[in-house]
């Protein structure tokens, strides 16, 4: 593959590789990416995908944030806000079409698609043959009902945002009767999981970071509520990873075809780990607290490597 730099529309001005980081604030890990980006003697130029478009009258096709009228030697997206249904299928268009054009972009929009939707993580999963939670989606409430009445005997069910994040907006689900109307269920559409939440002196998972087939960071997280997201109050603990679990998150990753994913697994009263969810753009402050690598420079080693820019000679991290 020729240097990312000679290619026609790519950064032409640029001595330096220019990267470009999806952001919408220069939060901790933006501040994290861009100074392990630098040390490799790369630029990040933030990107704010409501800024971009297509414009089929130009050189590329594309208007990307920052860039005036170049693309950039790679793309990376730590966050992407929500957005009408309009706005949302045209910022992913724009990552596809960084894609089309030989742009490696992390994680790619296809990816982003997998995870960010997460029936369609819960059936990739399944259909990979890894073990997570059986799950069940439905527009109507009627069915919704019906699907909680007929799994009541089995326990719980956890009803979920389809889109949800960092644990909002989760609820246990008992009876029927317990079910929000269809008006009050997230994006109208309930996505229903059957609860495999143990109590065993409060409760545990697993978030394991997996960059490029390989898995780089995990830890345990401790709460005394089953919602154990950080964000949540639940509290980072480090944790040497078995190889079951391992190999677990890498094939969650491979599942879903991402670059980069935190990846949620759990145990169930069995003892066997089971799938929760992959995060396409996932934080990694409180995993950063109880691990002792810099996940911002491995992060950064694997995509420029993976973008096929030589990092400055002498650069360390
Ligand atoms: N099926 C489930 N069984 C038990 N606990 C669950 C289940 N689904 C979610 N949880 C708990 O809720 C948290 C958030 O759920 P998750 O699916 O990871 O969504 P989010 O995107 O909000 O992190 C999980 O980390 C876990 O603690
Ligand atoms: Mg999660």
């Amino acid at each position: 593959m020729p240097p990312l730099l000679e290619r026609v529309g790519h950064n032409p001005l640029g001595a330096r590789p220019v990267i470009g980081l999806v952001i919408e604030s220069v939060d901790w890990h933006a501040r994290e990416l861009i100074a392990a980006l630098r040390a490799r003697d790369i630029e990040t130029v933030p990107v704010r995908l409501t800024r971009c478009g297509f414009a089929t009258q130009s050189a590329t096709g594309l208007h990307v944030d920052g860039f005036d009228g170049a693309l950039p030697d790679g793309l990376i997206v730590r966050t992407m806000s929500g957005g009408t249904f309009e706005a949302v299928t045209v910022r992913l268009g724009v990552l596809h079409a960084l894609r089309e054009l030989g742009v490696p972009v992390w994680n790619d929009a296809r990816a982003i698609e997998r995870c960010v939707d997460k029936s369609m993580t819960s059936f990739l999963l399944s259909r990979a043959g890894l073990a997570t939670p059986a799950t069940w989606t439905t527009e109507s409430y009627d069915e919704a009902r019906a699907i909680v009445q007929r799994q009541a005997a089995g326990g719980p069910l956890v009803l979920k945002p389809l889109f949800g994040s960092q644990g909002r907006g989760l609820m246990l689900i008992r009876t029927p009767d317990e079910l929000p109307q269809t008006e009050q269920a997230a994006g109208r559409v309930f996505y229903l999981q059957r609860f495999i939440g143990i109590e065993r002196n409060g409760y545990h998972d697993f978030r394991v970071l997996v960059v490029q087939g390989r898995v780089v960071a995990a830890m345990q997280r401790h709460s005394s509520h089953w919602i154990t997201n950080i964000k949540r109050g639940g509290r980072p603990v480090a944790v040497a990873l078995n190889d079951e679990l391992k190999t677990l998150a890498l094939r969650a990753a491979a599942a879903v075809g991402a670059a980069f994913v935190g990846v949620d697994i759990i145990y169930d009263s069995a003892q066997r780990p089971i799938v929760l969810e992959v995060n396409s753009m996932p934080a990694w402050s409180g995993l950063q607290k109880v691990t002792a690598i810099n996940i911002a420079s491995v992060f950064a080693d694997c995509f420029v490597e993976s973008v096929g820019i030589r990092k400055a000679r002498g650069a360390t991290a």
